[in-house]
């Protein structure tokens, strides 16, 4: 009998689908079984979030602090053969009860020397998120042997207005009779992850391991090369405005607010000069810059090849 864990957390319940279709192929077999582990924190986050709320989130989530976490079912002896780890992405970094359940006592004990899958519904921006995680992961010796990242259908311009505007008002639109399209990942993208799922059953049933190449050739991951300086400059942006924030008091503190709005005109500004100009230049600089590209490109898109 093999043992799959699954561990899971969704706010507008888009991960939780993206988790059920993944896992059919898997659930009601004689021979494997599979544990679902929602995670929550012990204060939920609001779902629509008010918009200071959703601000104030920033410092906490990019410096990884964990929020304390709800009691769980499972003691942490359990021995599974494989976990997988379905998360979202909160400012570049996994989401705070993401972060909370890998900084417990019980994921030390769950995930120690144990082979783990990585699944990701976000907007379209993972890459620095995906690094934090491997971090994470190499710090509780768990092995990640595959990576499947769902994007927004919207692509990257839509989705910028699209998804802000899907978790502050609940509503997934389109909005303003269509000028902002329709947010989340697309119903098909979702049903479709039924082939991963279906990959471990098939590499089981032939008697073999699972190994980094598991989820190759099945278009698990696709980097998206022109996001890859963005994601690194705006993390930088997050970890210096996010100290000066965790410096001025906890989330919530009214000390941070002033800043706050600051920062979201800081961020307007970047958004309209600094962003265009970078993505001008980088066009500009595309056959001075191809090689180094391409190696990041194979390098984010491991183990599940981009
Ligand atoms: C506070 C917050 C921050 C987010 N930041 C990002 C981000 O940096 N990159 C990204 O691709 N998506 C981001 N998203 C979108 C989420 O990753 C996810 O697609 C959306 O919240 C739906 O997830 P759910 O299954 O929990 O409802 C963010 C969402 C929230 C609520």
């Amino acid at each position: 009998m093999k043992k799959i864990l699954v561990i899971h957390y969704s706010q507008s319940g888009q991960l939780s689908s993206v988790v059920e279709h993944f896992t059919q192929p898997l659930v009601n077999l004689p021979d494997i079984s599979v544990t679902f582990e929602n995670i929550l924190p012990q204060h939920d986050y609001p779902f629509p979030w008010p918009f200071f709320r959703f601000l104030d989130t920033f410092p906490e989530s990019v410096y990884l602090d964990p929020p304390p976490m709800q009691p769980s079912s499972l003691q942490g002896d359990e021995d599974f053969d494989l976990i997988i780890l379905a998360y979202q992405v909160w400012f570049l970094s996994p989401s705070l009860p993401t972060t909370g359940f890998l900084k417990s006592p019980l994921a030390a004990r769950l995930l120690k020397d144990k082979p783990v899958i990585t699944l990701i519904a976000c907007r379209d921006m993972w890459l620095m998120a995906q690094e934090e995680m491997k971090k994470l992961l190499t710090g509780l010796d768990a092995h990640l042997i595959g990576n499947v990242a769902l994007v927004d259908e919207a692509g990257s311009i839509g989705s910028f207005l699209a998804t802000p505007a899907w978790v502050l008002s609940g509503d997934k639109g389109p909005h303003l009779g269509g000028l902002i399209p329709r947010a989340g990942v697309s119903d098909n993208d979702i049903v479709c992850c039924q082939r991963f799922g279906q990959r471990i059953v098939d590499t089981w049933a032939r008697g073999e391991p699972l190994e980094r190449d598991l989820l190759q050739g099945l278009n698990a991951v696709r980097v998206n090369e022109t996001l890859i300086a963005s994601e690194k400059t705006a993390r930088r942006a997050f970890l210096l405005w996010g100290k000066l924030l965790r410096s001025l008091g906890p989330s919530g503190s009214i000390k941070r607010k002033p800043v706050l709005l600051i920062y979201v005109v800081f961020l307007g500004t970047m958004i309209v000069t600094v962003v265009p100009l970078g993505i001008v230049l980088k066009k500009l600089l595309t056959p001075l810059t191809k090689k180094r590209i391409a190696q990041q490109k194979a390098y984010f898109g491991e183990p599940s090849g981009s």
